[in-house]
């Protein structure tokens, strides 16, 4: 029975890159096994400690997303790290055990910390990769689904794992393996890599008239083609990506000829992707607005996917302390 983990950072509002890059992912694998879902809280606060008030309602919102993306809590357990406290008790437990150059080579830490906006240089942020480790393992999780940012994390999560169970000469953690998207990267507005960071998405809860609005006008297409007569290259254009993304097969094909043949111009097309996207994207929006408009509704569901988490980290923990020697008086 495969075990399922993954978690997402409330740090702001999800875009069309984590519906078809993660959510459709996790929404595919809630059928084949034991799946958890993890809004990763503390996380969060890595970068967010200077502002706190942001994670609540981040929290709800990407809990209506995950909703609205087709989680369905009777199915997989949707909880908040914060509430699951057995997690930061692994995590110390962990970092007693974990040589700091291990941290400290992780190739995401030293680039992030230079990049980034907030000041890193916490001692939890350091610990990121760690405490997503012990989120990983604690459910004896096999399969993470994530994107290929965290292979580097996966790979700390697995040489943790080996060096704790031969240190306590028992297999108390499986070795949990990284699950890719089969969906290609969806591209940003520019071109580049979707990130809220480059102010070049497409939000989950932007209507209709504003995804249009930045499809027309905001979109890049083949710079070779400069007038409407000149005939263009879909293979180099970030505007083709997302047909391939969103439209159907049949429209698909039409704009690569087209294109090719300068019979269609880079508006038109331009006002296709954002009705494909649009079809695609609308119907979570509201979704996503029913359940934000009930937030007990939020609450409860939390409350008691967080219970079933704890119930199964809580098993995992009595099996550590039993590893480790420590009693449970
Ligand atoms: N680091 C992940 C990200 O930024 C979020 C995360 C936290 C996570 N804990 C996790 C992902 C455990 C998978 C498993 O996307
Ligand atoms: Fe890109 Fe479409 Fe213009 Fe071709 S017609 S260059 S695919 S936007």
């Amino acid at each position: 029975m495969n075990r399922i983990l993954s978690g997402i950072q409330p740090s702001g509002s999800q875009h069309i890159g984590h519906l078809v890059g993660a959510l459709d992912n996790f929404a595919l694998l809630q059928g084949q096994g034991q799946a958890f879902y993890m809004i990763a809280d503390w996380h969060a606060l890595t970068s967010k400690y200077e502002s706190v008030s942001e994670i609540w309602p981040a929290t709800q919102e990407l809990t209506a997303t995950f909703l609205a993306a087709g989680l369905d809590p009777s199915q997989a357990t949707l909880f908040v790290q914060s509430l699951v406290k057995e997690h930061a008790e692994l995590h110390l437990l962990l970092s007693m055990v974990t040589p700091l150059s291990w941290l400290e080579r992780v190739p995401t830490y030293k680039e992030k910390l230079q990049n980034a906006q907030a000041d890193l240089g916490s001692y939890g942020f350091l610990g990121y990769p760690l405490l997503q480790t012990a989120d990983i393992i604690i459910y004896k999780a096999n399969k993470v689904p994530v994107g290929e940012d965290q292979l580097f994390h996966l790979e700390l999560a697995r040489e943790v794992v080996r060096r704790f169970n031969f240190l306590f000469q028992r297999e108390v953690f499986p070795e949990p393996d990284a699950v890719l998207t089969k969906t290609p990267k969806v591209p940003g507005l520019d071109g580049r890599k979707m990130s809220k960071s480059y102010g070049n998405c497409i939000y989950l809860r932007d209507n209709p008239a504003t995804i249009l609005e930045k499809c027309t006008r905001q979109m890049a297409s083949d710079p070779a083609r400069v007038r409407r007569t000149d005939p263009g290259n879909p293979e180099v254009c970030p505007v083709f990506e997302f047909h391939k993304l969103f439209s159907d097969e049949a429209t698909v094909a039409t704009v690569a000829t087209e294109c090719r043949q300068a019979g269609i111009g880079c508006f038109d097309c331009k006002k296709r992707v954002a009705e494909a996207i649009t079809r695609r994207v609308e119907p979570v929006r509201e979704r996503i607005e029913d359940h934000l408009a009930r937030p007990d509704t939020i609450a409860d569901i939390l409350r008691d996917g967080s219970a079933r988490a704890r119930a199964v980290a809580a098993e995992t923990m009595a099996d550590v302390r039993d590893a480790m020697q420590m009693p449970s008086l």
